[in-house]
């Protein structure tokens, strides 16, 4: 296990009372999570902002030809609420190539929000390349694949309450 529920638990009130304390606590935040991986984070983190707020969900795949092909992206954003002179918060569970919050970025941007804002549950350093910009990260871990707290591999294991390393074994299963 690499991060236990209580550390999760911690780091993401901690996170709250940061995103709350920079946030406008008459117009609040609109924010735009990111399918499905980050599903369990912004329900804990949500829980932690006392601010007016919406929220929309953004599916994002990726269509992976080869094992070292980027893949195309693929957004679906038709059901994204007003984002128009919004603060809005972006988040997702992971930051790793970079691929998916670039295009998230640029898809939010385009629609005109008044500030855009970055929260990554956590950070493989040093892997995006060009960087992309993120506000707020809750860890920062070595280039290893982790599953649970809303984390998948093959659609698996997103339950676990805390993060946790996959064997190798799980991997080629
Ligand atoms: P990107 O490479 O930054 O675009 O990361 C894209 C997506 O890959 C993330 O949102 C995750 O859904 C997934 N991903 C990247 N690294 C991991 C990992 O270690 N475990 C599970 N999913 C991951
Ligand atoms: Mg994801």
């Amino acid at each position: 296990m690499i991060i236990p529920e209580a550390q999760l638990r911690q780091r993401v009130s901690a996170l709250g009372r940061e995103i709350a304390a920079s946030a406008s606590p008459q117009t609040g935040l609109t924010l735009v999570a990111i399918l499905a991986g980050s599903i369990v984070f912004l329900a804990d983190l949500v829980r932690q902002l006392p601010l007016p707020m919406r929220i929309g969900l953004m599916w994002v795949s990726s269509y992976r030809g080869g094992a070292t092909d980027a893949g195309e992206l693929r957004a679906e954003t038709a059901r994204l609420p007003d984002l128009r002179n919004r603060d809005v918060l972006i988040v997702d569970d992971i930051l790793d190539t970079g691929g998916t919050l670039r295009r998230v970025q640029q898809e939010v941007r385009e629609r005109q929000p008044r500030s855009v804002q970055t929260v990554v549950l956590l950070r493989k350093l040093g892997k995006a390349n060009p960087p992309v910009k993120v506000d707020y990260v809750g860890f920062d871990i070595d280039d290893v694949f982790v599953v649970g707290y809303g984390l998948d591999h093959d659609g698996l294991y997103r339950n676990l309450p805390h993060i946790a390393l996959l064997s190798e074994e799980a991997k080629s299963a």
